[in-house]
């Protein structure tokens, strides 16, 4: 195979796209959502999954994805590769790049997806980092866009760990489609200054800001990459998201969580399991937005 000539179409942040190509995505996915039927538009192409951590969403909706739009995937673990074994990530890229026509990774440090980017010829797609979550916020996106219709001028919370990659993709969502994030966080875990791209508002106190939220958001208190577990426990036990704070937000905001959860910890079983959830949506919803991110990299959208 012969390397692209054109600049590739890669997927790394959120914070790339306009207003107009992400809602153009977001519509997309909505559409093939509601026709779900076997397609053809990836017909011969092939989508290498790189996983340098454990996935059950992300390999099952990628790959199921690719194949419901008539292509191939082939599944990587970093650990088993030359990666593994010093190997660079720009060399990994360009030799992918003669196999296969895209690469989804997920990885740890998010300068390690930029200079494999930097070296592919091929699209790349961000997975996941300790950085940001791009592909799991478009799914997000999706449930909110289908329960409260306009994404402009709605009320979201987050709570719990401040320092979290879905939070950046948050974020970075919210400066672009003009929403309100209020972030309530322990100060010890309140975000970077480099996931404070758009208006946020950073709480420390336990619950401020959930009157009139929309939606409730919190992801597990102890992500792939943190070491010190019982430190955060301890700083997150007043964040959680019990029946009390989702009483505090009124009975029309709905939860989300991008999975996975641990009840008792982020939120009880009562929120997770109960009628204001919509994190079932939100999984299921990473299908077809990763549909609809598959078809603009593949320059169809
Ligand atoms: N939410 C999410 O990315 O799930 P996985 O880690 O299972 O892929």
């Amino acid at each position: 195979m012969s390397a692209m000539t054109d600049s590739p179409r890669h997927f790394l942040d959120l914070s790339s796209f306009s207003e107009e190509t992400l809602s153009r995505l977001l519509d997309r996915a909505a559409e093939l959502k509601a026709t779900r039927a076997p397609r053809d538009d990836l017909r011969g192409k092939t989508l290498a999954l790189v996983f340098e951590k454990p996935s059950t969403r992300t390999r099952v909706s990628f790959e199921l994805a690719m194949k419901e739009l008539g292509g191939f995937t082939i599944v990587l673990s970093g650990k088993e590769m030359q990666l593994g074994h010093g190997e660079s990530l720009g060399d990994t890229a360009r030799v992918l790049g003669r196999y296969v026509h895209a690469v989804m990774i997920r990885t740890f440090d998010h300068a390690q997806v930029q200079e494999f980017a930097r070296g592919a010829p091929m699209p790349v797609i961000n997975g996941l980092t300790n950085f940001s979550h791009p592909c799991q916020v478009m799914a997000d996106l999706l449930t909110v866009k289908e329960r409260l219709g306009a994404l402009k001028g709605r009320r979201v919370v987050w709570m719990g760990d401040g320092d979290n990659n879905v939070l950046t993709s948050w974020i970075q969502a919210g400066k672009i489609f003009g929403f309100t994030l209020t972030v309530c966080c322990p100060k010890e875990l309140a975000p970077k200054p480099a996931a404070l791209a758009g208006p946020v508002t950073v709480t420390h106190e336990p619950g401020a800001g959930l009157e009139g939220a929309e939606a409730v958001l919190t992801d597990t208190w102890i992500s792939m990459h943190n070491a010190d577990a019982d430190r955060r426990r301890a700083l997150l036990e007043p964040y959680r998201v019990d029946e009390a704070r989702m009483k505090q937000a009124g009975a029309n905001a709905m939860f989300m969580h991008c999975l996975p959860a641990h009840r008792g910890e982020e939120v009880t079983g009562a929120v997770m399991d109960g009628p204001q959830s919509a994190v079932w949506d939100e999984a299921e919803n990473r299908l077809h937005a990763q549909k609809a991110i598959l078809l603009w990299c593949f320059g169809k959208l």
